[in-house]
């Protein structure tokens, strides 16, 4: 019988140190033999945000540990592994160093082959570790540094067909949540204060709504919801703020997504139109309810990662790992750690004030 692909991958790219081994099943998605992600919550929160230095450190004294009980629950043997994967960017450089170092490391001593992941490419391919989702398709990648449509053709064939000019969904998410008193990262405090709420309470501004096709801007909204917060008096203001934005949220999601299929389907000819939606912000489940009825409608097949899949893993970057191999893609040992690193090469820088959309 032929020998089923087992990958191993590691994720330092920010602040979840992560550890995971895949192995292939010929024609189906890939079982996940284990997945082990240490989060570093507890070290940032104090600042109301990542601190690259201590999240290295933090790394590295947990990267080793985290290795040996990803490879005990997966019930392998190291040697079994045919392949490393390790995240090289984009992300902290410091924070990369360490899992790239350390998976280059690890496959200089098996004498396996080692595969460099784009960390975006990760989120991308997520969802092929719960369905069997084929290309092409189009991907709102919605995380803590990134928000951006892409049409995905194929392993490594990306067109960015509209990103955030200036902050991501995740950092408005955490924005407003550090707004409200709440410590960091507050994406999924937000969701549950907004059950609580009216999210009809305050109006909200969307900002670039009707123009700028499917980019994207949350910067108006963080200052609205800023001057709105030195107002807040009580608990029930506050989730009614709190619900408001994330209403805001998702109509801005599901417009600009509308937009951006209308503009797939000129860019890409396929019988089955696909949407995928990955990212850490890809676990609200308002966002993916909403997400999902507007696909629904306008006909194409919303695809979402499962819940502990959306925010930082390895499993997605052995994912990668798995395809590149397959197709014979490695990479040399020197291969360098990129802080930046877009999927989609030719896509302008789309930053700041004064961008003419
Ligand atoms: O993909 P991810 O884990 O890391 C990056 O690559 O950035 O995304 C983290 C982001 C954070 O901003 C976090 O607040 C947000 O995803 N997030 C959420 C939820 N869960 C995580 N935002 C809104 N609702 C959630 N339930
Ligand atoms: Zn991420």
């Amino acid at each position: 019988m032929k020998k089923k692909t087992i990958i191993l991958g590691i994720e330092t790219s920010c602040d979840e140190t992560a550890v995971s081994i895949i192995q292939e099943n010929l024609g189906d998605k890939p079982s996940i033999l284990s997945n082990v992600v240490s989060s570093q919550v507890d070290v940032h929160k104090e600042f109301g945000g990542v601190v690259p230095e201590l999240a290295a450190r933090s790394h590295i004294e947990k990267i080793d540990l985290l290795a040996k009980k990803a490879i005990k629950e997966s019930k392998i043997k190291i040697e079994e592994i045919d392949a490393v994967a390790a995240t090289a960017g984009p992300g902290l450089i410091v924070c990369l160093s360490v899992g790239l170092n350390f998976g280059k490391t690890i496959a200089l001593s098996l004498k396996k082959p080692f595969i460099a992941i784009n960390h975006l490419e990760g989120h991308a391919l997520s969802p092929k570790l719960n369905s069997n989702l084929k290309y092409p398709y189009l991907l709102l990648l919605i995380s803590g540094g990134h928000s951006q449509f892409l049409s995905v053709k194929g392993l490594g064939k990306y067109k960015r067909l509209g990103t955030t000019i200036d902050d991501a969904a995740g950092e408005a998410f955490d924005k407003t949540a550090k707004l409200l008193g709440i410590e960091f990262p507050g994406g999924p405090k937000i969701e549950e204060y907004a059950k609580l709420g009216d999210e009809n309470y305050y109006s909200l501004p969307k900002p670039i709504i009707n123009r700028g096709g499917c980019n994207l801007s949350f910067a108006g909204l963080k200052t609205a919801v800023l001057k709105i917060s030195k107002t807040i008096k009580s608990s029930k203001e506050k989730y009614n703020l709190a619900a408001s934005f994330q209403k805001t949220m998702e109509d801005i999601l599901c417009q600009k997504s509308k937009v951006a299929f209308n503009e797939f389907k000129k860019n890409v000819k396929t019988k089955k139109n696909i949407f995928v939606i990955a990212g850490g912000v890809a676990s609200n489940k308002s966002i993916r309810q909403k997400l999902t009825n507007l696909s629904i409608k306008e006909n194409f097949e919303p695809i979402f990662p499962p819940v502990n899949l959306c925010s930082d893993n390895a499993a997605m970057i052995a994912m990668v790992g798995l395809e590149k191999y397959k197709l014979g893609i490695k990479n040399k040992l020197d291969f360098p750690a990129k802080p930046r690193w877009p999927l989609d090469k030719k896509a302008a820088f789309l930053k700041g004030a004064g961008v003419k959309l």
